[in-house]
């Protein structure tokens, strides 16, 4: 029999502290209509002073192995999504191996808004070539404190949050199948300049606003982010040979609510097979799916046997698409 990876349990974690739209107008020229008919976001939790990456994600990871009945010492491999990580180093996986109690590897992984998607595949592989038996894969930001208050077009789309899954080895798929793309010419239509590298910060960079995220063209990549996934959607089910109708749930990344529902509509999947927690977390980037699929599950939209269609779009420009099995038992908690 071959042996593939499977989701037991996911898990998530948001800030407690919820910043409406309102609260922007004290910053810049904009306004609650214009941010809920351009995005659909109405509201996003902001971490408080003390929480990070890690702290969010081994919350999330501690709920997803608490529903799975998992000690934290049966983990093998931990997995950290995320662009806004503790630290350059040691990993955002590192601390959440050491907060959580959890063994084996730890590593990050960076593919902008992708990064779980990208996460779940390299997790699915690991557990199904036999590198690893217990997974948890975190999609964790905090966004907010990388967000220039004096950009209108980028201030008012993020949130901070965690999501988090456990994949086990199973006879039978859970995760079936993952495409992953990166569009390489366009990678300055969304990018944090300074702080690595190519441009260590200086207090010249701090000054010159290079420290917070630019997005020079957002209809560029609005209309990039819903080509791309819907083109991976459709691709991913062609090669898997599963027809858009046999698809239970679509979860996407939860950038605004009008490029999810563009991807839908070129995908013909009724509004009732998407789901959207947009208006209440905003964009979180890598954490968006994890989020997504825990709130899914504990809302009674996710049972076993569900077949579920993730996809996601953003920095590199790195999109994918991941086409589950859902096979978690429900939460209970
Ligand atoms: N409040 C009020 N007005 C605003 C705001 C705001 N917060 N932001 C921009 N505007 C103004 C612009 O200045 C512009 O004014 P002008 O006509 O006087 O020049 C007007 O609104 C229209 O601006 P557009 O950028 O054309 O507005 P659009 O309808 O494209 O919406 C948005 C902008 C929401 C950023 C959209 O382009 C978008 O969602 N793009 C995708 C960006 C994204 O999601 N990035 C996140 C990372 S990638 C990912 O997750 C997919």
């Amino acid at each position: 029999m071959t042996r593939a990876a499977r989701i037991v349990a996911a898990g998530s974690a948001l800030p407690e502290r919820v910043v409406p739209n309102e609260w922007f107008s004290q910053f810049v020229d904009t306004s609650d209509e214009w941010i809920r008919s351009r995005t659909g976001i109405a509201e996003r939790r902001f971490a408080a002073e003390g929480e990070t990456a890690s702290t969010l994600a081994a919350a999330a990871v501690e709920r997803a192995l608490a529903s799975a009945g998992l000690e934290p010492e049966s983990v093998d491999l931990t997995l950290v999504a995320t662009v806004t990580g503790d630290r350059p180093f040691p990993s955002t996986a590192a601390y959440v191996q050491r907060r959580v109690g959890l063994r084996g590897g730890a590593f990050d992984l960076a593919a902008g808004c992708a990064g779980f998607v990208y996460a779940l595949s390299v997790g699915s592989a690991l557990v199904s070539g036999g590198q690893a038996e217990t997974v948890v894969i975190a999609g964790a930001e905090v966004l907010s404190r990388l967000m220039d208050l004096t950009d209108r077009g980028t201030c008012v789309l993020f949130g901070d949050g965690a999501g988090a899954v456990v994949l086990q080895p199973s006879d039978e798929p859970g995760v079936i199948d993952s495409l992953l793309e990166n569009d390489a010419t366009q990678t300055e239509l969304l990018r944090l300049p300074a702080g690595g590298s190519a441009m260590p910060t200086t207090s010249e960079t701090i000054a010159a606003g290079e420290n917070f995220i630019k997005m020079p063209d957002g209809k560029e990549v609005f209309r990039r982010a819903v080509i791309g996934m819907a083109d991976v959607c459709g691709r991913l089910l062609d090669k898997a040979g599963v027809p858009p109708e046999e698809v239970t749930l679509v979860v996407p990344h939860q950038a605004n609510a009008r490029i999810i529902k563009a991807v839908a509509d070129r995908l013909k999947f009724p509004p009732e097979r998407v789901f959207v927690d947009v208006e209440k977390v905003g964009n979180t980037s890598a954490a968006s799916i994890p989020v997504a699929l825990d709130h899914a599950w504990r809302g009674g939209r996710l049972s076993p046997g569900d077949l579920v269609l993730t996809t996601a779009f953003g920095a590199g420009l790195a999109y994918g698409a991941n086409l589950i099995r859902w096979t978690a038992e429900s939460p209970g908690a």
